[in-house]
């Protein structure tokens, strides 16, 4: 692995040096073990530690195939399906590879005894396989995390229908926390050049998830003027989502938990705030029973903010905990979009408030090939920027992961691959310096 670090590193090199290097036998990365699967059994989800579960450890090569390329990853990212798969909640990541595995030969190599997670990276191609024209050994590049077959005719006006559509380093296996990954040619975009590779780590999973949810007609179709509720607006996905209403003219009514957080996306250009820690809303009287006036008072709050207006779009991901009030304070006709339930997926309602008033609850999950390349054109252009606020090295993703789990993270946090320290991989100085203090925004001090 030294040997290609050192001509990834040297300014001098060129592609063909990197396609001429011999392939290691083994990597590093970071490990599930499918005998640990049931470690946590009886420990409530929420006390589970990704420490204990995530290992660091030396894996064979996979075998390249058709349509595939090996990368070279210098960064990655912790993302929440990193925190599910390390806690094997709500299913152990070892049933989705044993299915993936069952579909052919090829995918058979990813059903293994253990798991190479993540779900983002950015490095250099190594080697691509047969059939692959487009991509060559030493590009640099980024690559998003939808893994499709599209044998089906199903997948072939949005390639999130695939019916073999899998989330790759989370469904399949070889994925981006790691110095090498195997992933789909048509999984590749070109990295960002005036980003460290760590920063261009990062936006990946979340961009593209937050572009298709609410930009795309996949998702809300958001115009402007629109007023947007993002729940956990500097989080993960919210960052994005603020990032997208502002840059799209919309009008986003941030929801976070800390006056930190709040001072994040002020940071970004949100003026509607609420504070839900500060403002002690509880959706729920006990485990079964909703309060309808915690609703009316977070609509009210709302309101208050908007000059008496109600919001056209609801970002929806916190799931069980938020959905009741969700649904209650979209404006008549909006639009509820879910893509995740982090506080539990059987989501509660009032009805009444959904056919009455002729709202409308749309799913969405990650996003297209097409939809994650104009999520990160638009950070390529500097119109869109990265939310990472620390950094972690590989050994260490178990602490990342927790952290995340925790709710004690801001944006996102990247993870050290190949990339021997911070900083590196930034061949854009001038659009870098244009939009520096946006880039640094998130940055822990
Ligand atoms: N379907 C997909 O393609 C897709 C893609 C990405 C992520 N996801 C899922 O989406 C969820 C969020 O991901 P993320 O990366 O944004 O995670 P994240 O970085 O942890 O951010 C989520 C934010 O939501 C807020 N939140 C958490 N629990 C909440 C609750 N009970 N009530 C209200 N707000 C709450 C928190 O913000 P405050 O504490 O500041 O309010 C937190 O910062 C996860 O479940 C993840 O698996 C799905």
């Amino acid at each position: 692995m030294k040997e290609i670090l050192d001509v990834i590193v040297d300014p001098g090199s060129q592609p063909a040096d990197l396609a001429a290097l011999p392939l290691p036998k083994s990597y590093r990365a970071v490990t599930l073990h499918r005998d640990e699967e049931h470690m946590f059994d009886g420990i409530e989800t929420r006390n589970r530690d990704p420490r204990k579960s995530l290992h660091v450890e030396e894996v064979p090569v996979p075998e390249l195939a058709w349509g595939e390329a090996l990368v070279a990853v210098m960064a990655s990212s912790v993302n929440y399906n990193t925190v599910w798969s390390s806690i094997f909640s709500p299913m152990s990541t070892f049933a989705f590879l044993k299915r993936y595995g069952k579909l052919s030969p090829l995918t058979a190599r990813h059903d293994l005894p253990y798991h190479v997670v993540g779900s983002d990276l950015a490095g250099v191609v190594l080697r691509t396989g047969p059939g692959v024209n487009v991509w060559k050994p030493g590009e640099e590049v980024v690559a998003h995390c939808l893994s499709v077959e599209l044998e089906s005719a199903d997948g072939h006006n949005d390639t999130m229908l695939d019916p073999e559509q899998r989330i790759w380093g989370f469904e399949t296996n070889f994925g981006g926390l790691a110095e090498l990954a195997l992933v789909k040619t048509n999984q590749l975009m070109p990295k960002p050049k005036h980003l460290t590779w760590e920063e261009a780590a990062t936006p990946g999973l979340v961009n593209s998830t937050a572009f298709r949810q609410l930009v795309s007609d996949n998702g809300a179709s958001m115009k402007q003027g629109h007023n947007v509720l993002i729940w956990g607006a500097s989080g993960g996905l919210g960052a994005y989502a603020t990032q997208y209403a502002l840059a799209g003219g919309a009008i986003p009514i941030c929801v976070v938990s800390s006056e930190h957080k709040a001072q994040l996306c002020r940071s970004m250009g949100a003026e509607l705030i609420i504070n839900r820690a500060a403002e002690g809303y509880q959706f729920w009287k006990d485990e079964h029973t909703q309060d309808p006036k915690e609703w009316k008072r977070f609509g009210a709050r709302i309101r208050e903010l908007t000059g008496g207006e109600d919001v056209d779009i609801v970002f929806e991901h916190p799931g069980r905990e938020t959905f009741g009030a969700s649904v209650y304070v979209a404006r008549r006709g909006g639009t509820i979009v879910t893509c995740a339930s982090t506080s539990g997926f059987i989501h509660e309602y009032d009805n009444r408030y959904l056919w009455m008033t002729l709202k409308r609850i749309i799913g969405s999950h990650f996003a297209n090939y097409r939809e994650a390349w104009q999520a990160n054109r638009l950070i390529a252009k500097g119109m869109i920027h990265p939310t990472m606020s620390a950094v972690y090295p590989l050994e260490e993703t178990g602490q990342a992961a927790l952290d995340v789990h925790r709710n004690l993270h801001h944006g996102k946090v990247a993870v050290l691959c190949l990339a021997p320290h911070e900083g590196l991989g930034v061949r854009d100085d001038l659009l870098r310096e244009k939009h520096l203090a946006q880039i640094n925004r998130f940055r822990n001090e």
